[in-house]
């Protein structure tokens, strides 16, 4: 009998690509999505590009915090595992505004992790960050590293992490997979789903493609006398599809007996810098970038790159794509797409 899996946050970036992975790969699919930050276009292109799996999806429009919705989710349908990725992420927004974020991010968990509990569904998967290593002592961060956060979204992820462990000391029926994901950049190569980011992206490869399609005159780069290779900072960037294909790998290690409360790394081991990465997107694109150079961002670390063995080892899961796949694909979605889901007088 078919797996089913409730997605929470499943309209977002990450989370439609996972969601079309997971019907491809047979699992019976619910999304609860507020939309917040999201079109629900998004998962009528994921229902089309599953073909006949599409039939595998159900949409709800239900806010985490909502209970009363939450439990009629869960009366409807008996779920095996929960995948989580709502979550409000804009770490400046949340410095602005850190009320909002440990309301959206910590009740919405609290409250998703009370519902599955009531319901008796105890395998959970969630979407923590690489910004728990705050600026690592050493690359690359293997998962024992000691935790830290710089801002209140930082520590939304943190304080989840902690609540995940209690939860579990506290009944040995649960079993939960902290994923920390790297940067997760790129699309579907079909170019027909990717990142939509709301107003001026924070994130490195959203602003290069809106640069790339007129949207921007051209990306600041925040820093350049780091010890780096070339001054700018350096990150792990992983394709989309692959840290999709985690979540499969994820669930897959759920079915294992006694596995605890786990934490693993999602990156490839590699680390790219900004300039590397603009060169790798004008190749694939064509598109000039005009740089302008500026002070480092504060709250920025220099350079961060995943240990990637323990996932490799317990999950079966390695990254397959490079930057010049992640910088294709990307340029793809963002040519096909260059107001992503909306129209040019729906954004700024
Ligand atoms: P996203 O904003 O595209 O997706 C998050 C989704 O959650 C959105 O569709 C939003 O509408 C929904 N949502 C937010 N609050 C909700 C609530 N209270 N109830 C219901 N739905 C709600 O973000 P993403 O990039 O896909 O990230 C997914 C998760 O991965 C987040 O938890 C994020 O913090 C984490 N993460 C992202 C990155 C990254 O660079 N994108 C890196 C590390 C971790
Ligand atoms: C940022 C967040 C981090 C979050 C992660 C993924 C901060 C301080 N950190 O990390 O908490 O988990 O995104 O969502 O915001 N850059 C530019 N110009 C830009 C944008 C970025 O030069 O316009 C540089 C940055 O300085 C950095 C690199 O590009 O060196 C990557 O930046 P970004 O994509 O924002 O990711 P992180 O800094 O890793």
């Amino acid at each position: 009998m078919a797996y089913n899996i409730l997605v929470t946050g499943g309209a977002g970036y990450i989370g439609s690509h996972t969601v079309l992975q997971l019907l491809l790969g047979g699992y019976n699919t619910v999304v609860v999505d507020n939309l917040d930050n999201a079109s629900d276009i998004a998962l009528e292109r994921v229902k089309e590009l599953a073909g006949d799996f599409g039939k595998n999806l159900v949409f709800h429009q239900v806010d985490l915090r909502d209970k009363p919705a939450l439990e009629n989710v869960f009366a409807e349908t008996k779920f095996d595992a929960v995948i989580h990725f709502a979550g409000l992420k804009a770490v400046g927004e949340s410095v602005q505004k850190p009320l909002l974020y440990f309301n959206n991010n910590l009740i919405g968990t609290i409250t998703l992790l009370e519902v599955m509990a009531a319901h008796g569904c105890k395998q959970l998967v969630f979407s923590s960050s690489a910004t728990v290593y705050g600026w690592p002592k050493e690359v690359p961060c293997t998962e024992e590293f000691p935790l830290s956060a710089a801002n209140p979204y930082g520590r939304t992820k943190l304080f989840i992490e902690e609540i995940c462990h209690d939860i579990y000391r506290s009944d040995s029926e649960w079993k939960i997979i902290l994923l920390r994901y790297f940067n997760p950049v790129g699309a579907h190569p079909s170019g027909y789903i990717g990142e939509d980011p709301r107003g001026i992206p924070n994130n490195l490869m959203p602003y290069v493609q809106q640069v790339a399609v007129g949207r921007r005159p051209h990306l600041t780069v925040f820093g350049t006398d780091y010890s780096t290779k070339d001054g700018t900072g350096v990150r792990d960037y992983i394709h989309v599809v692959d840290l999709a294909d985690g979540h499969i790998a994820a669930l897959r290690k759920l079915s294992e007996a006694n596995i605890g409360c786990e934490v693993y790394n999602l990156g490839t081991g590699k680390g790219t810098s900004v300039l590397e990465m603009v060169a790798a997107f004008e190749k694939a694109s064509g598109k000039k970038i005009p740089l302008v150079m500026a002070d480092r961002r504060p709250g920025d670390a220099e350079t961060v790159y995943a240990a990637t063995e323990k996932a490799e080892r317990e999950l079966s899961w390695k990254a397959n794509y490079g930057v010049d796949e992640m910088c294709r694909d990307q340029w793809n979605w963002a040519s096909k797409n260059p107001y992503g889901y909306g129209s040019p007088d729906c954004t700024n």
